[in-house]
């Protein structure tokens, strides 16, 4: 459904009964609902087939509306002011009478939190007198949604109301840093590090791989499409679907280009779009040619890595 103010008051009145909705967000679709209801957060892990242990994120229009809830130290104030609203999450110490309900955080004392750029989802928080939990909209371990239409097909009529707020800009997920101690990077995503070390002044810690998982979704398997594939790869058989990262002379049916240029922000926004399209062709197995580890690049190779433990 298209963005328009009389979708908002849908959207609002839908939210307001615990219903889940789709929402975009400037990195992927969003299945939201609200954070302070028991019963809106429940209904979000169902519906993801999320096990309860894996923690959302909850999204907020402010500052102000965050401070509620949340205590905030000297790095958050320093990163909120450079990049938020935008593609980073931030980890911090819940309250303890904040409202945010407990399925949200399985009972933890940290909260993850963002505060999304998309006009759609802001104009959707003004409307709000509470803050949106917000899991990618995708079932568990399964592709992200860069379109309203991706939402549709992974839950079908089991989502009342998805905004359509066109397709996602930066196309994967935020980064996600922990300040709860010392600054660590969780989660590879659409806010480069380097850029956050300049705003901090040090250089951060990266922890997106632990021995230990602190968050679930650094579990290997994840932002699959359901078939093999396989990374690093200069040619591809006749069978395979070949994902490429810039346009070649010769092309072939089964060729499928990230981006016209070898642009790497361009490929990471065409990355989810172009594994789905893949998927639903029906091709059995996807190999992919070696991308550059640098910039998005190491967003790209960090999904496709996670996509490859089929
Ligand atoms: O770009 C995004 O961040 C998107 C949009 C919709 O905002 N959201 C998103 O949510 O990617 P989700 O649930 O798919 O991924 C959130 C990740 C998970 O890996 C989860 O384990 C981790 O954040 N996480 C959530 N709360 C956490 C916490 N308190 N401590 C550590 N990790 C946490
Ligand atoms: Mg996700």
């Amino acid at each position: 459904m298209k963005f328009n103010q009389s979708n908002i008051k849908k959207a609002k009145k839908y939210l307001d009964q615990n219903y889940c909705i789709g929402v975009p967000t400037e990195t992927v679709y969003g299945l939201a609902g609200n954070a302070y209801s028991n019963k809106a957060v429940k209904n979000i892990f169902k519906l993801k087939k999320r096990p309860a242990n894996n923690p959302l994120i909850v999204h907020y229009l402010n500052i102000n509306s965050l401070k509620k809830d949340c205590l905030i130290n000297n790095s958050f104030c320093k990163l909120h002011n450079k990049f938020s609203p935008g593609p980073i999450t931030y980890i911090l110490k819940l309250k303890k009478n904040s409202k945010i309900s407990k399925y949200v955080t399985n009972k933890k004392k940290n909260l993850a939190i963002r505060f999304p750029r998309h006009k759609v989802f802001k104009e959707l928080l003004k409307s709000l007198s509470y803050p949106l939990a917000a899991p990618s909209a995708n079932i568990s371990t399964k592709l992200s949604s860069v379109e309203a239409s991706d939402v549709k097909e992974e839950f079908g009529s089991k989502v009342k109301l998805i905004l359509d707020g066109g397709k996602c800009n930066i196309g994967v997920e935020s980064t996600i840093i922990d300040l709860t101690s010392k600054p660590t990077i969780l989660r590879l995503g659409g806010l480069d590090i380097s850029r956050i070390e300049k705003i901090l002044g040090k250089r951060v810690k990266i922890n997106i791989n632990p021995k230990k998982k602190i968050a679930p979704g650094q579990s290997l398997l994840h932002y699959s499409p359901g078939i093999p594939l396989k990374k690093n790869i200069k040619k591809a058989k006749k069978y395979e679907a070949f994902i490429l990262i810039k346009k070649r002379n010769v092309t072939l049916n089964n060729y499928y280009y990230l981006s016209k240029k070898n642009n790497l922000k361009e490929a990471a926004k065409n990355l989810y779009s172009c594994l789905r399209k893949i998927k639903n062709k029906g091709f059995k197995s996807i190999v992919v040619e070696k991308i550059p580890n640098k910039g998005m690049g190491k967003v790209i190779n960090d999904r496709l890595t996670r996509a490859s433990k089929y």
